[in-house]
């Protein structure tokens, strides 16, 4: 069974109840329908009752198996209200700015989650990143010991690379300029993901324009301490840098740049310096060499909150939703 199937298949077991905004969103009934016919998750759909019915009718999907909830009406809005009035004190959040941003479903949904009444959400076939992004960490927060949320992209390429073609490339998504600690944290949040989701032994390759001291500049000394850090945080794990793009995934030249790695040559996460080179970098490595791309997959949040690409697909939506419940195990 491929990875893709294997993670369909165990969010099948898993049962989880996915939280989905954008629930008069054509692709997004699109997917939920064939989420539901395969009984990927359960699926939670924001929007009036009205609204998701008629364009149902007219896309001829069937998606009865859902529930619908409608943020301006819902019996919750109080307590939800209540909830965020206290996360958010310090800032002085009023109830009645709880109750107006509660009808936004973008805030709707993570506080379903943050009240135990959905275990994951997926949004932005229609929304920004930040719009997205926003509600879930001002009200579900990073996990403990985390402060900074990321995105990896699960890259399938050929299968000379990475575990039998697979890596994971991070961060592509969230942090325009991360300092050395947070890149630190990106590393070993990404080593994690790849660990769970992909089941992978983690070999993390830092990357930079330099290798082992070939370039000498302030962004490449970023990347170096950034290592130094991620391996006194995580000293179990294989991690090494900096590194070119070359020297982590090509064997020869791993060995001729970076002798005696354990990461170099056969590198299986790859780390970017910043959110330029890495939304660019996964792609690139999409639409010039035609892998398939499944994330953003957010790394660090306290409960699995996940963005969409406005160009997703339908099939996109099926992925992430599945993505979304094994994260949520
Ligand atoms: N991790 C955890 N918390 C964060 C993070 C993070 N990476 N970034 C911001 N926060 C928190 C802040 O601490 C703040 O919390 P507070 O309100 O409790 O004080 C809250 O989120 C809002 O922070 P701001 O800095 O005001 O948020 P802002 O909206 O300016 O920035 C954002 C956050 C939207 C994620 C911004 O960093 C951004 O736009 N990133 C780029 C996103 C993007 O466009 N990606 C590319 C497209 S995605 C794709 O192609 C697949």
């Amino acid at each position: 069974m491929d990875l893709l199937e294997q993670i369909k298949s165990n969010a099948s077991k898993l049962n989880k109840r996915i939280v989905l905004p954008e629930g008069v969103e054509p692709r997004t009934l699109q997917a939920a329908s064939i989420i539901l016919k395969n009984k990927i998750a359960r699926v939670i759909l924001l929007g009036t009752k009205d609204e998701i019915d008629a364009k149902v009718k007219e896309l001829g999907v069937d998606v009865s198996a859902a529930e619908v909830v409608d943020p301006k009406t819902d019996s919750r809005r109080d307590k939800y209200a209540g909830m965020m009035v206290e996360i958010r004190k310090k800032k002085g959040l009023t109830k009645e700015e709880a109750l107006t941003l509660l009808n936004d479903p973008l805030y709707f949904g993570p506080m379903m989650i943050k009240a135990g009444d959905a275990d994951g959400e997926l949004a932005g076939a229609i929304n920004a990143t930040g719009d997205v992004l926003r509600p879930a960490f001002q009200y579900v927060k990073t996990l403990p010991g985390v402060s900074v949320v990321s995105g990896a992209f699960l890259m399938f390429v050929d299968k000379k690379f990475g575990h039998d073609g697979v890596l994971v490339f991070a961060d592509c998504a969230v942090m325009p300029d991360p300092d050395a600690p947070q890149l630190a944290e990106i590393a070993i949040t990404s080593a994690a993901t790849a660990k769970s989701i992909v089941g992978l032994e983690p070999r993390v390759a830092m990357l930079s324009f330099s290798t082992k001291g070939s370039a000498k500049h302030p962004f490449v000394d970023k990347v170096v301490e950034a290592t130094k850090i991620a391996k006194e945080k995580a000293p179990d794990l294989m991690i090494d840098g900096e590194l070119q793009l070359d020297a982590a995934i090509i064997k020869e030249v791993g060995e001729m740049k970076a002798p005696g790695s354990h990461v170099a040559g056969k590198a299986n996460v790859l780390v970017f310096p910043g959110l330029e080179a890495g939304n660019i970098g996964y792609k690139l490595v999409q639409r010039l060499a035609g892998a398939e791309a499944i994330g953003p997959v957010l790394q660090g949040m306290a409960a699995p909150i996940n963005d969409l690409s406005r160009g997703c697909s339908v099939t996109d939506i099926v992925n992430m939703v599945a993505v979304t419940a094994n994260q949520a195990q």
